[in-house]
């Protein structure tokens, strides 16, 4: 999709992330690694971890609930909920089903999007769509993972995700205003990259699937960082192209938050410099589909973002999946 037919904006964010927080240094007591090594190739200090009776709709109903009442909307305004995330409460219903009874929005059609760290980028160009073509007009999107309950804990790539959620009401916009474009992207031949071997039908949990602990993720990190640093570019470089802008249009830039090495890379090779890139991976880590709205809703509230700025969003994930948009800011006081 290269243009909208009627405009779309964000009209409201709002994000939850869970209250435990499990800093690097403990990180250290339990498996092999340094919290030197944590901040200097991935930029986390610490991540938060949901509660044992935190499942990923209620941290994806708090990150609602606060971008509904950011937005000056009530629950019945809503017209649409998507939930993108790869942590989902159950294989059914979906979680914005559930999602949506904990938030009383009944007026509302409710679905699950599964792109895992692309979600969020995938859930508002379908929302977007939605709103474009008339058929709604209120649409929450919310990005929410649980990624502690997919990690094993006794090996050292526990350290690279955290669990949090980030939500943000789209309505349709004036011609000046909201997203100029959406690029989507998906190439299925990286799919095991990262990928959760057991839980579906592939593989169901057995005794002996679960001894293997393959009810956890398994990552290639080199693999993660080659084809993050190629397609988040190809990707920037084909909506900035779409648009007619270029990168020293680009007031911010609202990215996933893989590691502080991708950014960097990305941020070099696009040629933006890397002060109008927004990180906050030191506080919360990888939160998968949460990160982009996580970020965006703490720049919103820091008054960081002016009116009329152009936004790059992009993100990269398991899939492969990934994609760039490109937005102008129109929350202004
Ligand atoms: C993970 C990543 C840092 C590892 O780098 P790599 O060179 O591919 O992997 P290696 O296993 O060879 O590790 C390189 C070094 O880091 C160290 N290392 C790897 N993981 C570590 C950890 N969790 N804690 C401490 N040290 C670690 C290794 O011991 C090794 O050290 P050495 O060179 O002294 O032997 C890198 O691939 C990366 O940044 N990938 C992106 C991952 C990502 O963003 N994932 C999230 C999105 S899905």
């Amino acid at each position: 999709m290269k243009q909208l037919v009627r405009k779309v904006k964000i009209i409201g964010t709002g994000s939850y992330t869970p209250e435990t927080v499990y800093t690097n240094k403990y990180l250290e007591t339990i498996v092999d690694t340094s919290d030197e090594w944590i901040q200097k190739t991935l930029g986390i200090k610490e991540r938060r971890i949901a509660a044992p009776d935190q499942a990923t709709s209620d941290l994806a109903y708090h990150a609602g609930n606060n971008a509904i009442i950011n937005a000056g909307l009530t629950k019945e305004d809503i017209d649409l909920i998507i939930v993108a995330t790869a942590t989902p409460d159950r294989l059914a219903p979906s979680t914005a089903a559930i999602t949506q009874d904990k938030l009383h929005a009944y007026n509302s059609v409710a679905f699950d999007i599964s792109a895992v760290c692309s979600g969020f980028l995938y859930g508002m160009s379908v929302g977007s769509s939605f709103i474009a073509s008339g058929v709604y007009d209120n649409v929450l999107v919310i990005g929410a993972d649980t990624f502690s309950r997919i990690t094993d804990w006794t090996r050292r790539d526990c350290v690279f995700f955290g669990d949090g959620a980030g939500a943000a009401v789209l309505s349709s916009a004036n011609v000046n205003e909201g997203f100029i474009a959406f690029r989507l992207y998906t190439d299925g031949r990286g799919k095991f990259n990262y990928t959760v071997p057991a839980g579906g039908s592939e593989m169901p949990c057995t005794p002996e699937v679960l001894e293997k602990r393959l009810q956890y993720f398994q990552m290639n990190g080199k693999a993660v960082y080659d084809t993050g640093t190629e397609v988040l570019p190809k990707a920037i470089f084909q909506v900035l192209n779409d648009t007619g802008l270029t990168i020293d249009d680009i007031d911010l830039m609202i990215p996933h938050q893989p590691s502080i090495g991708i950014l960097k890379e990305t941020a070099r090779i696009i040629n933006l410099p890397f002060e109008k890139v927004m990180t906050n991976m030191d506080k919360y880590a990888n939160t998968s589909g949460a990160t982009i709205p996580l970020i965006l809703d703490e720049v919103h509230r820091a008054g960081k973002i002016k009116c009329g700025a152009n936004i790059l969003f992009a993100a990269v994930g398991s899939g492969w999946t990934y994609g760039a948009a490109i937005m102008k800011w129109s929350m202004c006081k």
